[in-house]
């Protein structure tokens, strides 16, 4: 049974979902993509095994969760999660994301390693924003200005999802889009400053001497199959999985093959 929780930590109200044991031997904690919400990690948190419990906060300005009011960064969700695990009194446990939650790995790896116990990967990169991905940042802020979340749905939805799905699973695209204009223009807004804004964090690759699951769709075009190859080329301790017939929301595209690939690799750690 997935449980909606909501609570206010330092000052803002933070949302998350979870599911398995409040007392279990190992917590997946799993960080969402731009711009969705932690919705999107329902059919993980309906497969958690025995054992296992899963945690997954809406990141701040998506879904029910609040927004800093600084100049936002990508280290403000690292700092949430920090904030989210003291309070679930999480001492260890493992951090996945999908694309910008990858980012947040990142962020959450420079702030507090030793909480981990492991990371997954999935769809995402460690490289920064070239000169053309800032201008296409400007661009959908340009966008989000003029037409909303609903625009950014138009340019993403597409993007987001495989051709095989797009033929195959319409109502996934549907849903999607629907989790998309549940958020706010502003909330939006200030994570494509954060992805936009976001460090180069391939160094920290090498030095991220813990168990890592890469995971990435073959037909991801956002992440594609090689930025996932020569992360786990440069992790210390990577396992690779390319889910077939998957786009970049990978998790939501073959759920079975995601969590064929995922939960043996948790549960043995
Ligand atoms: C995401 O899926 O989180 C975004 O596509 C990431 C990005 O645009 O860099």
């Amino acid at each position: 049974m997935v449980r909606e929780r909501s609570t206010v930590i330092g000052g803002r109200t933070t949302r998350w979902l979870e599911s398995g044991g409040a007392n279990a031997a190992r917590t997946l904690v799993w960080l969402h993509a731009f711009p969705l919400g932690a919705d999107m990690w329902q059919p993980q948190l309906q497969s958690v095994p025995e054992g296992c419990r899963v945690v997954a906060p809406d990141l701040a300005g998506f879904g029910g969760t609040a927004d800093h009011s600084g100049r936002p960064s990508i280290d403000d969700f690292a700092h949430d999660l920090d904030d989210l695990a003291h309070h679930l009194g999480l001492r260890h446990f493992v951090l996945g994301g999908l694309s910008m939650g990858g980012y947040a790995v990142f962020a959450y790896l420079r702030l507090n390693p030793s909480r981990l116990k492991g990371i997954v990967l999935a769809d995402t990169k460690s490289g920064a924003d070239t000169t053309q991905a800032r201008d296409g940042r400007q661009k959908m802020l340009d966008l989000v200005a003029s037409k909303g979340v609903a625009g950014v749905a138009d340019e993403m939805v597409p993007k987001l999802l495989g051709v095989t799905t797009q033929r195959a699973n319409p109502g996934l695209a549907l849903q999607v889009r629907a989790t998309i204009e549940a958020n706010s223009a502003e909330g939006v807004s200030r994570s494509i400053q954060r992805l936009r804004d976001r460090p180069d964090a391939t160094s920290q690759l090498a030095r991220a001497a813990i168990p890592a699951l890469v995971i990435v769709g073959e037909e991801d075009g956002i992440t594609p199959v090689a930025e996932a190859r020569s992360m786990a080329n440069a992790l210390p301790e990577a396992t690779l999985a390319v889910l077939p017939r998957a786009g970049h929301l990978s998790n939501l595209e073959a759920p079975d093959a995601f969590q064929a690939a995922l939960w043996p690799w948790l549960t043995a750690l």
